[in-house]
């Protein structure tokens, strides 16, 4: 695994302990568990422990002696961030939808006149293997260099089980050659294909009989995902689909209430989903319901802005005892970012939420809202050597110089890798 690595005397050290067995809801929400002049010694790729930097020297002088160092003073020092859900693998872009919106267009509407996902779907079943692997390595490397070390993928440009599951092939290889880790999530029922719109239901058939079980046989995905949307997935197509993935080991994740309310929140509650994503739009009793069944709200700040739509109520959420991770929804159509530190942003200018809240929302609960907590999203004895090191003095400085990216250096698995 290479040589250990001690990283020293950082003037904020977040270490988001002690929220590994369950994600932070409401205060917990702001305990960061920050640690100031901090070090953090890595061997094997794994954290070892981290302290104040002269409690670490005396503690652990020889180890300390054969280690790479990295200087980390005057900096702040983060778990690697983690990005619990994008469309990470597809092809092509669609600035010209972009176009189309800013002149009063609806996104609904291009979807449904076979723009939208049905334009990205085209682009990705005529997309070779190669070209589908080139283009997300280069969104990978991106996220990377905005400080994420790890990225739930979706599928779902495929529609149907051959290019499915080349998105899933692809997300598989680049978890082996790339450095920053990848979750893959199916999402068949992303969009129903053009040329069945009005008589949905073979469509539904196949991806619980024909795509699920063989996505589930090969072991390409972990979760499940469904649009669940008018004019798209209904509530009961969806509890379906969801029920069906269950019963081949794949968890429940939804993109719930995005464009209006439509009980998805209230179906990832009843599902037992690990998250309802989106949420622009859930009910008062849906976020009632999702807070007592411990799902995570993922959400996604980055797509209201970009969709120029009205934004989830995070700190109504926390404040309801939910549990809110935040992510970039990267795709090409609502969300082509790939800054997670902006979406921080976003998440206190635009929906209520403190610095220390979006901390936690991208790294303890981002992990949690894909199944990973025991292995990233804080900085703990035995889990992944993954850091993020920001050029700032502390962490506020983070979203108030807004816009720019802060990133110095990312540490994956313990090897130094963007410096
Ligand atoms: O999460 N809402 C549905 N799916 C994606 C957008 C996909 C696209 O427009 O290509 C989302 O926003
Ligand atoms: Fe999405």
């Amino acid at each position: 695994m290479g040589k250990a690595l001690f990283i020293s005397n950082a003037a904020q050290l977040i270490t988001m302990a002690d929220h590994t067995e369950q994600p932070a809801k409401k205060e917990a929400m702001s305990h960061l568990n920050l640690i100031e002049n901090g070090s953090l010694l890595i061997e094997d790729g794994k954290v070892v422990e981290v302290g104040r930097d002269d409690d670490m020297r005396d503690k652990y002088k020889d180890r300390i002696q054969a280690a790479e160092h990295l200087d980390a003073s005057g900096k702040v020092v983060t778990p690697g961030l983690v990005d619990p859900h994008t469309h990470l693998v597809h092809a092509g872009t669609r600035e010209n939808e972009y176009a189309m919106r800013l002149q009063g267009q609806s996104y609904m509407d291009i979807m449904s006149a076979g723009g939208g996902i049905h334009a990205t779907t085209r682009a990705t079943q005529q997309a070779g293997h190669e070209q589908l692997y080139e283009e997300s390595w280069e969104r990978l490397q991106q996220f990377l260099i905005h400080g994420v070390t790890t990225v739930e993928a979706k599928s779902g440009y495929g529609l149907t089980l051959e290019h499915e599951l080349k998105q899933l092939e692809v997300a598989h290889e680049l978890q082996a050659d790339h450095p920053v880790d990848i979750v893959s999530t199916f999402m068949g029922a992303h969009a129903i294909p053009m040329d069945e719109k009005d008589n949905p239901g073979p469509f539904v058939n196949r991806v619980i009989d024909e795509m699920i079980p063989v996505v589930a046989e090969k072991n390409l995905a972990e979760f499940n995902d469904v649009f669940c949307e008018r004019g798209v997935f209904t509530p009961d197509q969806s509890k379906r689909i969801l029920e069906a993935g269950k019963k081949y080991g794949l968890t429940p994740k939804i993109h719930a209430d995005e464009i209006e309310p439509y009980e998805g929140s209230e179906l990832a509650a009843e599902v037992g989903a690990i998250s309802a994503d989106h949420l622009l739009k859930a009910s008062d009793k849906g976020i009632r319901e999702m807070a007592a069944a411990d799902v995570v709200g993922v959400l996604l700040p980055g797509t209201a802005f970009f969709l120029m739509a009205e934004f989830a109520r995070g700190r109504h959420m926390i404040d309801a005892g939910l549990a809110v991770a935040l992510s970039t929804d990267q795709n090409p159509g609502s969300s082509p970012t790939i800054s997670l530190p902006f979406i921080m942003n976003l998440g206190c200018l635009k929906m209520g939420m403190t610095p220390e809240e979006v901390m936690t929302a991208t790294t303890i609960n981002a992990a949690h809202a894909i199944g990973r907590a025991d292995e990233i999203g804080s900085l703990e004895p035995g889990k992944k050597g993954d850091v993020t090191i920001f050029d700032v003095p502390n962490h506020l400085t983070l979203s108030y110089k807004y816009g720019m990216n802060h990133v110095d250096t990312v540490v994956k698995d313990g090897q130094v890798l963007v410096a």
